[in-house]
């Protein structure tokens, strides 16, 4: 059975052409490279022992994706292509509209032409905007703060829509709450371009010596510690929800949304010293002012994915310390390749 995977070159896509080829899957992959390197490419593949084909294909190129589609008998996709660093989505609305939104509908009106009608999208917890509460469950009210929130929710909405005008269409909407760790070989892993925005990466850089010291968007949440609290989750428990997502497309109609989270919010504070702990490096860190834009706390109520997919996460956060930090000191300057070499061209 062969799936296309959109983004595949990317942190979570590699992640999950591991998973989805280690569990006997056929894989076609498709990846701009706008945001991810070709070694990924090769470091998949070196770590399963298998072949596949990569497309450096855009999904605003209509034409070549109809080609691939021509070409290969896809049975389902899963879609993780898509511009993600949310403070850009704001200086550049424009650019993430067209190119989350647009790319997605190109692929789905490809997908419907070419009787593919499966298909696991990447959504995320930011389209719960500010919860009045947490747990969150899937049923909570959705909103969306910034750019690229409001692509993920758009899409949600236009996979909703286009099932109810064709209910052949079977669609998993996955909403992560927030991805970290990397696979245990340390092989691949998350590979931020420049400065990175989001916590982990900028503590497995501090811990590597790239960047200085880490600083703490806020003291004073209404949190345990005073600082955010958030659902940590490992990014091997997050790819393996996406096969378990994939299964049950196959036995089941319909478009069903799913919390990827573990169900327990760490603490800003409490993954600086559990990764201090677990890899006896010291994370230098100041407390300045909360970032725009952030809430407090946001974890997920997971119950909806253990009961109908199957799944939950069973990594802890040691773990996913662990992981990252072998990634990140047996890659200090992550793949360190350029993207000059392509593989296959169709
Ligand atoms: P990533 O940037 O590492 O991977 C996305 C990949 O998509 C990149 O390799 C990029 O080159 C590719 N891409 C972007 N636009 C494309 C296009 N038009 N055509 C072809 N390829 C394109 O990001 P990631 O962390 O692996 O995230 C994967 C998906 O999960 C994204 O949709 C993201 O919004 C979503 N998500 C991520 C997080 C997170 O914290 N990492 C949280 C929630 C949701
Ligand atoms: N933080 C710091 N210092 C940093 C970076 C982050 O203190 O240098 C704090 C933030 O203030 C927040 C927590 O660490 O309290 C987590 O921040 P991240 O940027 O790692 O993650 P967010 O929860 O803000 O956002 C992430 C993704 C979004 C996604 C959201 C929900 O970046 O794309 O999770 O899934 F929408």
């Amino acid at each position: 059975m062969t799936i296309l995977v959109t983004g595949g070159a990317g942190y979570i896509g590699s992640h999950a052409a591991v998973e989805l080829l280690n569990n006997g899957y056929d894989i076609v992959l498709l990846d701009n490279l706008s945001n991810s390197q070709i070694e990924s490419i090769n470091r998949i593949k070196e770590l399963t022992g298998k072949d596949f084909p990569f497309y450096p294909i855009d999904l605003l190129n209509r034409g070549e994706l109809e080609t691939l589609f021509a070409k290969y008998d896809f049975k389902a996709v899963m879609h993780f292509a898509g511009l993600k660093a949310v403070g850009e989505s704001v200086e550049i609305p424009l650019n993430y509209y067209h190119n989350n939104i647009t790319g997605t509908i190109n692929l789905c009106e490809v997908m419907a032409k070419y009787e593919v009608k499966k298909l696991v999208f990447s959504s995320s917890a930011t389209v719960y905007g500010n919860p009045e509460r947490v747990p969150i469950d899937e049923s909570f009210p959705l909103s969306a703060t910034n750019p690229y929130g409001r692509t993920k929710l758009m899409i949600e909405e236009i996979l909703r829509d286009l099932y109810v005008s064709d209910s052949t269409w079977r669609i998993a909407l996955l909403r992560y709450f927030n991805p970290i760790g990397a696979h245990e070989s340390g092989r691949i892993g998350e590979n931020p371009n420049g400065i990175p925005n989001n916590l982990m990466p900028y503590i497995s850089q501090v811990a590597i010596g790239k960047r200085e010291m880490l600083s703490v968007f806020g003291n004073d949440y209404e949190t345990h510690d005073g600082t955010g609290v958030r659902d940590f989750i490992h990014v091997v428990d997050l790819v393996r929800g996406h096969l378990k997502a994939l299964q049950y497309l196959e036995n089941n109609e319909g478009i069903e949304t799913f919390n990827l989270g573990t169900g327990t919010g760490y603490s800003v504070l409490d993954l600086i010293n559990t990764f201090q702990s677990v890899t006896s490096q010291k994370i230098p860190y100041q407390f300045v002012e909360r970032r725009a834009g952030d809430i407090g706390i946001c974890f997920a109520n997971p119950e909806k994915a253990d009961k109908v997919l199957g799944w939950k996460a069973e990594k802890n956060l040691e773990e996913m310390c662990r992981d990252t930090w072998n990634w990140q000191r047996n890659n200090p300057n992550g793949y360190e390749t350029s993207n000059d070499i392509l593989l296959h061209e169709i």
